[in-house]
């Protein structure tokens, strides 16, 4: 009786076991089963086909590299819905990473609405308007199949990578960055406080420098300077003062920008954005001999007199030459006149006081 009911016990765990585990099994191998389907034609390493004008067009996919990305655990079809059909009726489009990164996805994939601000960003509205193909879309910043983690050294958002990602595109802006004092210390140093593309452009919210909210709009550079520039813990490291960014606020330019003079001369107009450079750098816009030119785009006749005096003037170091002096002139003179001032006052309510007792004392007298 004991035993034929274990028995029997036994059998209904099994069955029960059976029951969950076959239909797992074959989730799991129908999973498996869907991505060798694929691969029986892309995982041809020399699968590949030739478009109309004859351009040749890779198709095989390595499965490895996406077991090595973010989206190892991911099907190909999670990303590629329209392929499901074999053969493809038609060749699938291009992939909509918003598929499922959007608020509240049930795959658990990130949301933010950082990278959904990409919609309103230039790119975004480019893509969206349908006119240029050019523009990107998600993948052509993280990539296709080897999207990794920014953190990632090998990510293509990595801030070592940022300049070659943005660089596909923007050629020639690229070549002039690297170049430049942020690009050189970045790529030559692995400088991690260099800003690349995103340093100053922001990532998925870029704008055209025309927009007023821009990161790199004149009044918004001054900012996008500071973020760095204002912060010794920042650009103290490398031998760089932060009073450039006092001074500036205190300048002429500094206050008629803040006040909505446009015309006004903000950090880029004298440094330059992609070809920033020292200005001990005979090739930089601020050097010495190039100084008339830099000032002359907004001053008609700027002359080397325009370079004689420094720019960034704070008058309290003895570096700032004659400015100091007369400053420190000023300041003494200021506190003597005062004191003189003082001291008078002080004199003649003396004198009053003392009058003042000897009427009284000569009255009682
Ligand atoms: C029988 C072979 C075969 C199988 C199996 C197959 N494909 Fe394809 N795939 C092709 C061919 C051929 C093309 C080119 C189609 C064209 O451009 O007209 C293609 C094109 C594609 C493209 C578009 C490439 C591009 O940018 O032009 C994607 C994406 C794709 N396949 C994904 C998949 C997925 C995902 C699977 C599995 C569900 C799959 N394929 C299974 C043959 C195959
Ligand atoms: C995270 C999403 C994702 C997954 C998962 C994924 N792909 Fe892709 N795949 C892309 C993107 C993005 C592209 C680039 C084209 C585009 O923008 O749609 C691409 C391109 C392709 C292409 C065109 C050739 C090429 O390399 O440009 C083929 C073929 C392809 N994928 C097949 C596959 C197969 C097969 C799998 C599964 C083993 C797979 N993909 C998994 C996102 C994905
Ligand atoms: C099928 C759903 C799906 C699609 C489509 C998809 N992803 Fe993902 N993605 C995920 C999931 C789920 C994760 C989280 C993976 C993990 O952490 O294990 C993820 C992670 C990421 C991460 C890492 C995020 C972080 O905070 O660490 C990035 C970046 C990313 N995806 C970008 C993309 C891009 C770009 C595309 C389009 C080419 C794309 N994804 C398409 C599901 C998807
Ligand atoms: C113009 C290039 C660009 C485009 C387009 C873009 N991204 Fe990004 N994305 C970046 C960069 C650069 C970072 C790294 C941000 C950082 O350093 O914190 C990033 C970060 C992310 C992250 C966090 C990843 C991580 O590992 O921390 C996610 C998720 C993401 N992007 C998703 C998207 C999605 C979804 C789209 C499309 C709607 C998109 N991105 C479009 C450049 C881009
Ligand atoms: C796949 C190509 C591509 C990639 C990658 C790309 N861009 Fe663009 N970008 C474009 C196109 C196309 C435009 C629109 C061009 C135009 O309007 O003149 C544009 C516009 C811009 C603009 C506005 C230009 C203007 O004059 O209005 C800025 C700024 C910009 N991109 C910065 C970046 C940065 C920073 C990155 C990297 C994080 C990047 N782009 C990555 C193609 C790309
Ligand atoms: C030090 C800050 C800074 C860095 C780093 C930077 N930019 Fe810019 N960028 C600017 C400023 C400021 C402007 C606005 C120039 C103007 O108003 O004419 C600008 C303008 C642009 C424009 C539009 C106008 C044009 O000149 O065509 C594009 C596109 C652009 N940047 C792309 C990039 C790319 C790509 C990188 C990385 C290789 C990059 N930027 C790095 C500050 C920067
Ligand atoms: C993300 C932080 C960051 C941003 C944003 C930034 N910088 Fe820099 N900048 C640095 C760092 C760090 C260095 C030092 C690099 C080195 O010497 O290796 C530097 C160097 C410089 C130098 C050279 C100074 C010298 O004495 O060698 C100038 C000039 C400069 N930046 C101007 C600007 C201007 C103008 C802007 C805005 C358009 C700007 N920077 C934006 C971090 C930044
Ligand atoms: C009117 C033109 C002008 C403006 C505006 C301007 N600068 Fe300068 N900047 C110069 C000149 C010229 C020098 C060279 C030395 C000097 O006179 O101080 C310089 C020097 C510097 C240096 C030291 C670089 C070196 O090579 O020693 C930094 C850093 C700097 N500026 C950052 C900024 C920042 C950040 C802003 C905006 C907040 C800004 N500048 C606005 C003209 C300008
Ligand atoms: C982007 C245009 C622009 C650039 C570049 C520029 N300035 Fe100015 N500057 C102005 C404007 C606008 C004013 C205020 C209006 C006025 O009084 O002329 C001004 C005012 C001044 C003043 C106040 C006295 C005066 O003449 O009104 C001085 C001094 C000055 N700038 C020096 C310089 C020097 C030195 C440089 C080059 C290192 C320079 N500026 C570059 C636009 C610029």
């Amino acid at each position: 009786m004991n035993t034929r009911g274990s028995l029997a016990r036994r059998k209904r765990d099994n069955l029960r076991w059976l029951l969950i585990l076959v239909p797992l099994l074959l989730l799991s191998s129908s999973a498996e089963a869907r991505v060798q389907k694929c691969l029986i034609c892309h995982g041809k390493p020399d699968f590949k086909k030739v478009d109309t004008s004859g351009r040749v067009k890779h198709l095989y996919v390595d499965e490895d590299v996406i077991k090595r990305s973010v989206h190892a655990k991911k099907t190909c079809t999670g990303c590629h819905f329209d392929a499901i059909e074999i053969p493809h009726r038609e060749a699938p489009q291009r992939v909509h990473c918003v598929r499922c990164h959007y608020r509240g996805n049930p795959e658990g994939a990130p949301q933010s609405d950082k990278y959904l601000e990409y919609n309103e960003s230039v790119h975004g509205k480019q893509v969206a308007k349908g006119t240029n193909k050019k523009a990107p879309l998600c993948q052509d910043c993280h990539g296709d199949h080897e999207i990794r983690h920014t953190k990632d050294p090998l990510a293509q958002t990595a801030h070592l990578n940022v300049a070659r990602t943005c660089g596909k595109c923007h050629i020639e802006i690229y070549a002039v960055y690297m170049n430049s004092i942020h690009g050189r210390s970045t790529y030559e140093k692995k400088n991690p406080d260099t800003p690349d593309c995103t340093g100053c452009h922001g990532e998925h919210s870029i704008l055209s420098p025309k927009d007023l909210e821009s990161t790199v709009y004149p009044i918004g550079v001054v900012k996008t300077c500071s973020h760095c520039h204002a912060e010794i813990g920042i650009v103290g490291k490398y031998g760089i003062e932060v009073e450039q960014v006092a001074t500036y606020e205190d300048s002429f330019h500094g206050i008629g920008l803040k006040y909505g003079l446009k015309t006004a001369a903000s950090c880029a107009s004298c440094h330059g954005t992609h070809n920033i450079l020292p200005h001990d750098d005979p090739r930089s816009s601020v050097y010495i001999e190039n100084i008339p030119r830099t000032c002359g785009k907004c001053h008609p006749g700027a002359n080397i007199n325009y370079a004689r005096g420094k720019i960034h003037i704070d008058p309290s170091k003895r570096s700032a030459g004659i400015v100091f002096y007369v400053a420190f002139l000023f300041k003494w003179l200021t506190i003597l006149v005062i004191l003189g001032l003082i001291t008078h006052i002080g004199l003649d309510l003396y004198r009053r006081s003392s009058q003042w007792r000897e009427l009284k004392k000569n009255q009682r007298m």
